[in-house]
């Protein structure tokens, strides 16, 4: 099969995968509202192009808080990539160093921090879920301090688990031999468990994240860390105006891919009522069903600084390891920089508002 764009990747993905990986990538909670609501907002933006620009050369550098990047696009952090390739997280943060971009990377890793750290030759931000006993939290900071990570992601969606059903149906927990490297893990821990009716992720959920969490835990990290503060799962200009309050250095406009609270609002839908409510206080990314260059360049005419990608990375990895990471990559640099050509935008801060029309009520 001709691998031309990430819906090729992600078909041979699917094909090759297990159904309890299959499923576990792919889904979304409950009736999958949210996901299918993430891709169908992209469709319904269209694209204002401008004639007669000189497009001879398109550039698409830019930095995410003061980091160069090569490209507007930026990898979100999934979990256990070991289920797709068995080099898993290592693999990846190889294939994105190559395309010249920044990787997130998940507290549910399969490969260490620090050995994804090791592993990289791009920048890193680690993502973090903060834990009812704060004493994990704080450990994975210094880890993460130490191995040099540039910022910390605070998932901020996951009070509990959303009901991935397909999960349930499966019994998902990830198999024995593979392990949540950033933690003492035995083969034991909820997260093995596969019973049909359960999802042990959602069982690890509910025994460590803290379903109490405020805004404080806001303050709390920036009391125990100088890194930068990501908060990522934000929704609404209410929830972006109490970040920046709480000093916030950058926002992640995120359902987590259509995973958690299914019936929430598509991604881009509530980018500009973000953006809008932000006002440049801090920069705002945004994650989920951007799959063409034409929806980074949808997002960013939108206000996004950049974009986060999850589930293609996870195809390109299936598929071929780093080098099927750097490919997708490099497809979507491709197809945003022949979009910024097409519509007369070669530069990005040329991309603006007027580039896009919205449904009415957005
Ligand atoms: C983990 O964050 C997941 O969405 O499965």
């Amino acid at each position: 099969m001709q691998l031309i764009n990430v819906r090729d990747y992600e078909e041979q993905a699917l094909a090759t995968l297990d159904l309890p990986t299959r499923d576990y990538y792919r889904s979304g909670s409950e009736d999958e509202r949210t996901l299918h609501a993430n891709r169908a907002a992209y469709d319904q933006v269209r694209l204002r192009p401008r004639a007669l620009v000189d497009v001879s050369a398109c550039d698409l550098r830019t930095t995410v808080l003061g980091t160069p990047v090569a490209m507007p696009i930026l990898v979100a952090p999934t979990a256990y990539h070991c289920l797709a390739h068995p080099e898993g997280e290592c693999a990846t943060v190889q294939g994105v160093g190559a395309a010249g971009t920044l990787m997130g990377v998940s507290t549910l890793g399969t490969r260490s921090l620090e050995e994804v750290a090791a592993a990289a030759s791009g920048p890193l931000w680690f993502q973090l879920y903060v834990y009812k006993d704060r004493r994990v939290s704080e450990g994975l900071i210094r880890r993460a301090e130490a191995a040099g990570y540039r910022a910390l992601v605070l998932t901020v969606d996951t009070p509990r688990l959303g009901q991935r059903e397909r999960d349930l149906r499966n019994g998902f927990g990830l198999p024995a031999h593979l392990h949540q490297a950033n933690f003492q893990d035995s083969s034991e821990t909820p997260v093995h468990i596969q019973e049909q009716g359960l999802s042990g992720l959602a069982v690890h959920a509910s025994a460590m994240f803290d379903t109490a969490l405020t805004w404080e835990a806001l303050s709390w990290l920036r009391s125990v860390t100088q890194l930068p503060i990501i908060v990522k799962g934000l929704m609404t200009a209410e929830d972006a105006a109490l970040a920046v309050a709480h000093g916030a250095a950058g926002i992640i406009v995120s359902n987590h891919g259509g995973r958690q609270l299914d019936g929430a609002i598509a991604t881009l839908e509530a980018l500009p009522e973000v953006v809008a409510a932000v006002n440049g206080a801090c920069e705002v990314y945004v994650d989920g069903g951007a799959q063409r260059g034409t929806d980074i360049l949808k997002a960013l005419a939108l206000g996004a600084r950049a974009v986060l990608v999850g589930r293609p990375i996870l195809w390109g990895l299936a598929v071929n390891g780093a080098a099927g990471v750097t490919h997708v990559l490099t497809i979507l640099r491709d197809e945003l920089e022949r979009a910024m050509a097409l519509s007369g935008r070669p530069t990005l801060d040329s991309i603006d508002r007027t580039l896009v029309k919205v449904p009415r009520d957005w």
